[in-house]
């Protein structure tokens, strides 16, 4: 079985696209065969990850939505900056797609699942970066989605703003996908000394319910691996931020039973006998 995660919150810079490449990278590492789909026309993901700029990708999620199931195989790219995760790319022509996708096909919000449904069962996981909007590319990945998580940036009170209608929008797509799981609230750029950061942890617990139990502290190397092209953990395997990148995809890989997690568990243990 193939694992569908979307990683949403209508809210910009709240560390979406971090979470998953590192997410992508760290389940690559362990052996899982896995896929990042870029549903956001600013591409950021595809920016990190690809080899091409997207503007030159002949066939992005764009073209992929409002085409036939025929065109899938030549929407993957499989060599990419980070090795063992696959690409479909993401690019502005995504906007574009959003509106003829609304007033063109009768199931507007399907249209990805349909077009993923072909590699059920290829990968381990798909990891779905959205954008920063609740409209038909959300939606659509959302409907394509086993599984979603909403990183909430904890250092800033506006964190939280708007969390109603994106619960209340995960809530309508299960209409149409009832098996859409909530896996929780992933806390960014947390903080516990800081009185913000613990009000909006309290804030997500209460009106999310569900808390991953890992925070994704501050730290300058998020911002170094992109512009790098690379993962947290190729460029510094032993910092704060990697570690804990790592507990999640280890946490994730265990409930979700995705197949290796024989890597991934060594390396929690050498890095528990260095700290
Ligand atoms: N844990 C972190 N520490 C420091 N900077 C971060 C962290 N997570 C994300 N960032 C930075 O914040 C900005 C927004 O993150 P990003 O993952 O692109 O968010 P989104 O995809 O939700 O817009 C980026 O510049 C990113 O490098
Ligand atoms: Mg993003």
């Amino acid at each position: 079985m193939t694992q569908v995660i979307a990683v949403a919150n209508h809210k910009g810079g709240c560390g979406k696209t971090t979470t998953v490449i590192n997410l992508a990278a760290e389940f690559a590492r362990s052996g899982l065969n896995v896929l990042v789909v870029d549903m956001d026309p600013q591409a950021n993901a595809s920016l990190h990850l690809g080899k091409k700029h997207p503007s030159e990708v002949p066939i992005t999620c764009a073209e992929l939505l409002l085409s036939e199931v025929e065109k899938l195989p030549a929407a993957i790219y499989e060599d990419n900056h980070i090795p063992g995760v696959g690409l479909i790319y993401g690019s502005l022509q995504l906007g574009k797609a959003e509106d003829e996708l609304k007033d063109d096909t009768p199931r507007p919000s399907e249209e990805l699942r349909q077009k993923l449904a072909p590699l059920m069962g290829l990968y381990d996981v798909i990891l779905i970066d959205c954008p920063p909007s609740l409209k038909l590319l959300t939606s659509n990945a959302l409907a394509a989605s086993t599984h979603v998580i909403i990183p909430i940036e904890s250092g800033s009170q506006y964190g939280m703003y708007g969390m109603t209608d994106l619960l209340r929008h995960v809530n309508r797509i299960r209409r149409i996908n009832p098996q859409l799981e909530l896996l929780g609230a992933l806390l960014v750029k947390h903080d516990e000394r800081q009185t913000v950061c613990r009000l909006i942890e309290a804030a997500a617990r209460e009106q999310i319910g569900k808390l991953l139990p890992i925070r994704i502290p501050t730290s300058t190397r998020v911002n170094q691996a992109a512009m790098a092209q690379t993962s947290l953990h190729s460029l510094d395997r032993s910092a704060k931020v990697t570690r804990e990148f790592r507990a999640l995809a280890q946490l994730l890989a265990q409930q979700l039973q995705l197949r290796a997690t024989s890597q991934l568990e060594e390396d929690v243990e050498i890095n528990g006998e260095e700290s």
